[in-house]
């Protein structure tokens, strides 16, 4: 089969190559999917620069790409919620990955059926970017009547994150540049402030949640605008300290996050406020509720933009370049 492989860690021209390799073999509780679209995030350029090295060691050459929709061709010996011919999705796990190619063997438990109502494009922009916001809104008991603000409305998170939080029945506020205002406000938006025109700490607070995609200063900042009680979820920001025992790490990782992580957790006292940041986990089975609110018209993909399989190192360049509205989708088939 054809598929893009990594094979070494810097710039997407140098080390993202398509290849001709052997068709992935399921395990006993696999399925073998034919893949029909697969869609773009930026973990995956991240994992391409190296970014990710310390945390999952990868043997190159490898496939990488998390997200797909596609046909089970063949399911394993004790696979038994698929059969060949099922449409299906998926986020694949951080050990998993290569869904940027023809085909991908995956166990049954991290896949789900698609949602009917959309097309294989529509189904690929959805696993990650619902998966993280099903988890984050979870862990902080995210629910109806609550004040969220959801940095970076227009990008892949944001536009699945706004309706989701509208869905739970939360007042959203999301920042965004001026030209996508009307855009975010489609999907939903209560409010929207246009950082270009509106610095939006000085926009009003007291949210009681912040949902932060950008990191950086976004990610320190978020405690003088969320209340008392209140919660930041971090998805850019540094690990927070129950990270490195959630993936099993050493003394040497311990310190290092609670160095990196320092700055946040002196915020966090200060505003009386929590702080989370967490590593998107794949299950089947919260994407079959995500199927399910697709299916009944709550959340709507948004797609920005398709390229065509071969084009995959530009559509790499252009999530890079931090300007979508929506997600970017590979046509695979
Ligand atoms: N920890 C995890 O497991 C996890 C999971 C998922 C995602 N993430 C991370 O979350 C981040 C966001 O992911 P994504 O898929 O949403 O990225 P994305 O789709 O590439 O985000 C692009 C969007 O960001 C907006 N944006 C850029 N700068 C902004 C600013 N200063 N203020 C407001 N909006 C701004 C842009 O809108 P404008 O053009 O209007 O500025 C654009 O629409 C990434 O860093 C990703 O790696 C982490």
């Amino acid at each position: 089969m054809r598929a893009f492989v990594l094979d070494g860690y810097g710039a997407t021209a140098d080390h993202v190559r398509l290849a001709e390799i052997a068709d992935p073999a399921p395990g006993l509780e696999d399925v073998l999917i034919e893949i029909h679209a697969a869609s773009l995030n930026p973990i995956d350029f991240k994992i391409v620069h190296g970014d990710l090295k310390r945390v999952s060691k990868y043997r190159l050459p490898r496939p990488f790409g998390f997200d797909a929709s596609g046909i089970v061709l063949s399911t394993g010996a004790r696979a038994i919620r698929f059969k060949p011919g099922d449409a299906v999705y998926v986020r694949a796990s951080r050990e998993t990955i290569g869904t940027f190619a023809e085909k991908i063997a995956l166990p049954e438990k991290l896949v789900a059926p698609k949602p009917a109502a959309i097309s294989y494009t529509e189904a690929a922009a959805l696993p990650l970017v619902g998966l993280t916001t099903l988890q984050g809104f979870a862990r902080v008991k995210a629910r109806a009547g609550q004040r969220i603000l959801i940095h970076a409305g227009a990008g892949g998170i944001g536009t699945f994150a706004i309706q989701y939080a509208r869905h739970l029945g939360l007042h959203v506020t999301t920042t965004t540049s001026s030209k996508n205002v009307d855009f975010v406000k489609s999907l939903g938006a209560d409010r929207v402030i246009a950082y270009d025109r509106e610095n939006y700490l000085e926009a009003g607070g007291g949210y009681d949640i912040v949902y932060d995609t950008l990191g950086g200063a976004f990610t320190v900042d978020a405690f003088k605008i969320v209340k008392r009680g209140g919660a930041v979820i971090s998805l850019s920001g540094p690990p927070d300290r129950d990270f490195a025992r959630r993936e099993g790490a050493g003394w040497l990782v311990r310190a290092a996050v609670w160095f990196m992580s320092r700055k946040v957790y002196a915020a966090s006292a200060e505003a009386g406020a929590s702080y989370c940041w967490f590593f998107t986990e794949p299950s089947g089975d919260q994407l079959r509720e995500i199927a399910e609110l697709v299916d009944r018209g709550a959340i709507k993909p948004v797609i920005d933009r398709e390229f065509a399989f071969e084009q995959l190192p530009a559509a790499l360049t252009y999530l890079e370049a931090g300007r979508a509205r929506g997600k970017v989708v590979l046509r695979v088939k």
